[in-house]
């Protein structure tokens, strides 16, 4: 029996718990020993880590890239990808996603996990193929919810699909922490049976379930399991590694992790952590266990959202009639699963129809869904919702992105010298204000550099 594991630590785990704000310098120094320490793959770029780099950390997020891929020779590298979305919240042209795709794999990552938050997979057909065809392994991923129309068998479906696009694995992704023990065992093996392909899974520690729904996982066949190193563990973060590094071991899998590299990589991260909880970066609250998401069922980013959104507007006590509002939004909306960019609109509309009466402010995100801009709703949009919106127009049913213009030479044109190569180019698409204002403030470190270089040398 063999089992692998993804480190999560220097992606997800630092967007759950830190907000994405782990600069290279925290760990570049401990890269060489987790690239001996026998993970299946260092998930480490994709998410929020391009977004935080360039708004936040100064940082060229392609560079980060290779820096880590230099210092880790033997381990595959991993990247999480929005479909059609990339690292954003909109649907971006063909051109920009092969592109984009394509300077991934050659800056170094080796594994694209790919999803679309609808699981319509016309969203992630050119994501997939370029990935394939830049020689990467691609894990297609089912968005895992709970809903009336999702089950077994659409999860199977939704696998399916996925097998037909030429992946090489699978992957069953809990953003919310809320997949059972027994719904993981049920998925994994339904879906393995149906596809022959390797599963990996994904889940949050946040409700208390995860460590049960990865051994169960593990029973059923799961392949690979995300976790975190233990300091960085837990919470809105994955269950720790060496803790299942101990159980899974015990049970007779082969993880070929090194228990050694293990303690060395915890140790090393212990100091971290501890700067992250002085600075109050950290808050202990999201390392803490919380079944409100069971109650729920929405993922505790989403409650912790609505929580900021009304403490805003000071109206805290209007939260448990928007806690009631999601499902009836969601309902309406077709049943999207409850992950980037769903669960923010969801949200948001929720707390508007509370505040203001049901529908009587319509985000022009919820307009565009509805309107088909998203992609293909799970289930069947409410009648009067289509009829508000649309009034007299027709939604779209084919594929939003065969709509867009190419947009990776009018973005070069943009930018003019400012753009060195395609990465800069790519950056300034996916994130222009931010991506700019690094390229300029690059820009003016360089000429100072070579003003003093000159000056140096005249002297
Ligand atoms: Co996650």
């Amino acid at each position: 029996m063999k089992i692998r594991f993804t480190e999560t630590v220097l992606r997800d785990a630092n967007q759950s718990l830190i907000a994405t704000r782990m600069p290279i310098a925290e760990f570049e120094k401990i890269l060489p020993v987790m690239n001996k320490a026998g993970y299946y793959s260092l998930e480490c770029w994709g998410g929020a880590t391009f977004d935080s780099c360039l708004r936040y950390l100064d940082e060229d997020p392609w560079e980060r890239l290779r820096r880590i891929n230099a210092a880790c020779p033997d381990t595959k590298l991993q990247m999480l990808l929005r479909g059609q979305n990339l690292l954003g919240y909109k649907h971006y042209p063909d051109d920009v996603v092969r592109l984009f795709v394509k300077k991934s794999v050659e800056n170094g990552i080796d594994v694209i996990r790919i999803f679309d938050a609808l699981n319509d997979l016309r969203n992630v057909e050119t994501a997939t193929a370029a990935a394939l065809q830049a020689g990467a392994e691609v894990q297609g991923t089912i968005c895992y919810t709970i809903s009336p129309i999702h089950n077994l068998a659409s999860f199977v479906e939704t696998a399916k699909g996925w097998k037909a696009l030429g992946v090489q694995y699978l992957c069953v992704k809990d953003m919310a922490g809320i997949m059972s023990p027994k719904q993981a065992y049920d998925i994994v093996l339904a879906i393995k049976a149906a596809t022959g392909l390797p599963v990996a899974v994904h889940t949050h520690a946040t409700t208390g379930l995860a460590f049960m729904t990865y051994l169960k996982a593990a029973e059923a066949g799961a392949d690979v399991i995300d976790t975190a190193i233990s300091c960085f563990s837990g919470g809105t973060a994955q269950p720790a590694t060496e803790t299942l590094q101990y159980v899974l071991k015990e049970y007779g899998y082969e993880t070929g992790l090194k228990d050694d590299k293990l303690r060395e990589i915890n140790n090393y991260f212990k100091a971290y952590r501890a700067q992250c909880l002085a600075s109050g970066l950290l808050n202990p609250i999201v390392m803490a266990t919380d079944t409100d998401a069971l109650t729920y069922q929405i993922p505790g980013g989403m409650l912790s959202n609505l929580v900021a959104q009304l403490t805003a507007q000071n109206k805290l006590d209007e939260l448990p009639d928007v806690l009631a509002e999601v499902p009836n939004v969601r309902r309406d909306l077709g049943y999207p699963p409850l992950v980037t960019p769903m669960s923010q609109m969801v949200g948001v509309q929720a707390t508007s129809n509370v505040l203001y009466g049901r529908y009587q402010n319509i985000s022009k995100e919820i307009k565009a869904y509805v309107k088909g801009e998203y992609g293909r709703a799970p289930g069947k949009i409410s009648d009067e919702l289509k009829k508000t919106i649309l009034i007299n127009e027709e939604p779209i049913t084919c594929r939003y992105a065969d709509l867009l213009e190419p947009a990776v030479e009018k973005a070069r044109k943009e930018l003019g010298s400012l753009a060195k190569c395609d990465e800069d180019v790519l950056s300034y698409i996916a994130f222009p204000t931010q991506a700019e204002a690094f390229l300029k403030a690059r820009e003016e470190k360089r000429n100072r550099t070579v003003k003093y270089t000159i000056v140096k040398t005249e002297s």
